[in-house]
């Protein structure tokens, strides 16, 4: 099967079930200070988790676009990628444990025949400590679905020691089956919704060959263990808690949050272990096979090659598209750092021509009909991977004449080569081979740790920060975007459109349509202007019409086509003295008199045509 064809089955059966079809959001998040990128299908649904309403209604399915940079360094293996296509539907108070475990399991076994004797589920072991029970309700649902098929469900505790012990269900605790945005139980700040889940799992079947030197040859194999034989194919969530000074308290709604990875379960369909080998891939494989005359699946250093430059240029794609342009910052720095990797692993496989932006135009091509928008960006994409391969190639020769000049390689030697010149340790373990000299991997290993450790730290932490804040000030500055936004256009003109956006507790980032820089006398109005209507308290105010009704309306909207027909718009003011309408998700605040005082900090040019004001509420 395809994997197109797949997708499109899904949303087909679940639109068939009562659900409305949504398009997929931005791999970069909207609004949204906590987290760079899109990872999970729910991020852009949160709001509604928490018990907003969506325009669409309670039952949602689409396919998200997906991006993990924990994955980065797991790429090479079958089944691990950096970019993913995450189906996913909900129920936002609507149905619960039952339908959705019925629905799957019938998907899974008629919509796309997956055989049930290949499907193993896990549930959750509950957790007493915070009041969580086990999960006995999804265990007996699951054991009616397995016994339509004929198949008798034992449910089983996990053991490390006993593998397989004839179960079909597995209970594991909250570190493989609690779901939440910031993991396990106790990580989770004031305000984050979660559950326990319920994962799901194909079976590869036990003869699959296991390399006589992996870590797994002789232990008992289970559901989660990375032997090869089980492989994720999706994780069904009961989002029914919310995590409060107190402990855990159920959130207003009984939520659903469902999310499959697509290229796995296409895996699954085809029976085959190495995702690398469905469709999507096909083309660009047999393209780096020419490029390298080396042919996939011969060496396992060379399939590894393969598999890294397959995923990181089809995630540097989307990314561009998406607006990640490479650079040494923020998303643009996971474009540039994936780029690179995939350069330095071509050049492994014996490709030294500039051959980045061919394998991005297979891609554009693979996903034209899915994600049109690729095509239309296709130039700008060409010259991004053009332009940041060429560099790269430069700095790749700095690094190898900074190895030319050692004779052992200490730990941190690695490291610097890995870090400043983004050779990855295999690559720098080959030269040092052909050197005939030795490199210290356990030292490697160790600056590898206490670097990923500090990022880690450093991005729980943003997560934290972003979350913790509680929202208060964060909707304040989203009010006073939209007031940003109208006193634009008052002083400048109708030219002005919102092109960016980007929200903090402590600020705002606004990226507006304008050629010139603002005069002091042009931003004292546009100051003026908002303080004014500040000032007279005006009322904030939603309502959820039609795309059409908003546009007779004269809403601004610069998310309207995510949103499907109906869409949720905001009015600032009423009767005759309505200052902004734009179309949006919010939250807001109820009335402006809140916001304090709006001060534009700086204006500057943010790319051609295009002008950035960081502003802050006193
Ligand atoms: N939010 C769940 C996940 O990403 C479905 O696994």
């Amino acid at each position: 099967m395809q994997s197109s064809e797949l997708r499109q089955k899904y949303l087909d059966f679940f639109k068939k079930n009562g659900h409305k079809i949504i398009p997929s959001a931005s791999l970069i998040p909207e609004n949204d200070p906590t987290t760079l990128f899109t990872s999970a299908g729910m991020q852009p649904m949160i709001p509604y988790l928490l018990g907003e309403s969506h325009p669409l209604g309670h039952k949602i399915v689409d396919s998200q676009k997906c991006f993990r940079t924990q994955d980065i360094e797991e790429v090479g293996d079958s089944r691990h990628t950096t970019f993913f296509e995450m189906l996913g539907n909900w129920s936002l108070g609507d149905y619960f444990k039952k339908e959705q475990i019925s629905w799957m399991f019938e998907f899974l076994t008629t919509g796309i025949k997956l055989n049930p004797e290949n499907i193993y589920v896990t549930v959750f072991r509950g957790k007493e400590e915070v009041g969580i029970p086990k999960d006995e309700e999804a265990v007996e649902i699951w054991k009616e679905q397995f016994k339509k098929s004929g198949i008798k469900a034992e449910a089983v505790d996990f053991s490390e020691k006993n593998g397989m012990q004839g179960g079909r269900i597995f209970y594991y605790d909250e570190t493989k089956n609690w779901w939440s945005r910031a993991g396990i139980t106790q990580n989770m700040p004031v305000g984050e919704p979660g559950g326990p889940d319920s994962e799901m799992f194909w079976d590869f079947g036990a003869n699959l060959e296991i390399h006589e030197n992996s870590e797994f040859k002789s232990t008992p194999c289970h559901v989660n263990c990375d032997c090869g034989r089980f492989m994720e194919i999706g994780n069904n969530v009961f989002m029914e808690y919310i995590k409060t000074e107190k402990g855990f308290e159920k959130l207003k709604n009984k939520n659903i949050d469902f999310g499959g990875g697509l290229e796995r379960m296409t895996a699954a369909s085809l029976n085959t272990p190495d995702i690398f080998a469905i469709d999507v891939f096909a083309s660009v494989r047999k393209k780096i096979e020419e490029l390298s005359g080396k042919i996939y699946g011969n060496d396992p250093k060379e399939t590894k090659a393969f598999r890294v430059i397959m995923d990181h240029l089809r995630a540097a794609t989307f990314l561009i598209a998406d607006g990640a342009v490479p650079s040494n910052k923020d998303q643009g720095y996971f474009t540039r750092r994936l780029i690179r990797r995939a350069v330095r692993y071509a050049n492994n496989v014996g490709i030294d021509s500039v051959f980045c932006s061919a394998i991005a135009e297979e891609f554009i091509d693979i996903y034209a009909d899915s994600y049109p928008y690729l095509k239309e960006k296709q130039k700008e994409i060409n010259q991004e991977f053009l332009k940041e391969e060429e560099k790269f190639k430069e700095t790749m020769e700095k690094g190898l004449k900074e190895f030319a000049k050692l004779d052992k390689i200490s730990g941190k030697d690695a490291f610097d080569l890995y870090q400043t010149y983004g050779f990855p340790i295999e690559v720098t373990e080959e030269l040092a081979k052909e050197k005939g000299i030795e490199v210290d991997l356990e030292e490697f290993k160790k600056e590898l740790e206490k670097h990923q450790e500090l990022s880690r730290t450093a991005s729980a932490g943003m997560f934290k920060g972003g979350l913790a804040d509680n929202s208060e000030q964060t909707t304040k500055y989203h009010t006073a975007n939209h007031l940003l936004l109208a006193g634009l256009r008052k002083v400048l003109g109708d030219h002005v459109f919102q092109k960016g956006s980007n929200i903090t507790a402590e600020r705002l980032r606004f990226d507006f349509s304008h050629n010139e820089k603002l005069t002091s006398a042009q931003i004292n109005s546009v100051e003026n202007f908002i303080n004014d209507i500040i000032k007279e308290d005006l009322p904030v105010s939603f309502e959820e019409m039609t795309i059409e009704k908003a546009r007779e309306l004269n809403a601004m909207g610069v998310f309207g086509s995510k949103y499907g027909e109906r869409v949720k718009v905001y009015t600032i003011g009423e009767g005759n003295n309505v200052v902004s309408r734009e179309i949006c998700g919010g939250p807001h605040v109820e009335h402006t008199g809140v916001l304090g005082i709006f001060k534009i900090q700086k204006e500057e040019a943010s790319s051609s045509g295009v002008r950035r004001i960081k502003a802050i509420l006193k």
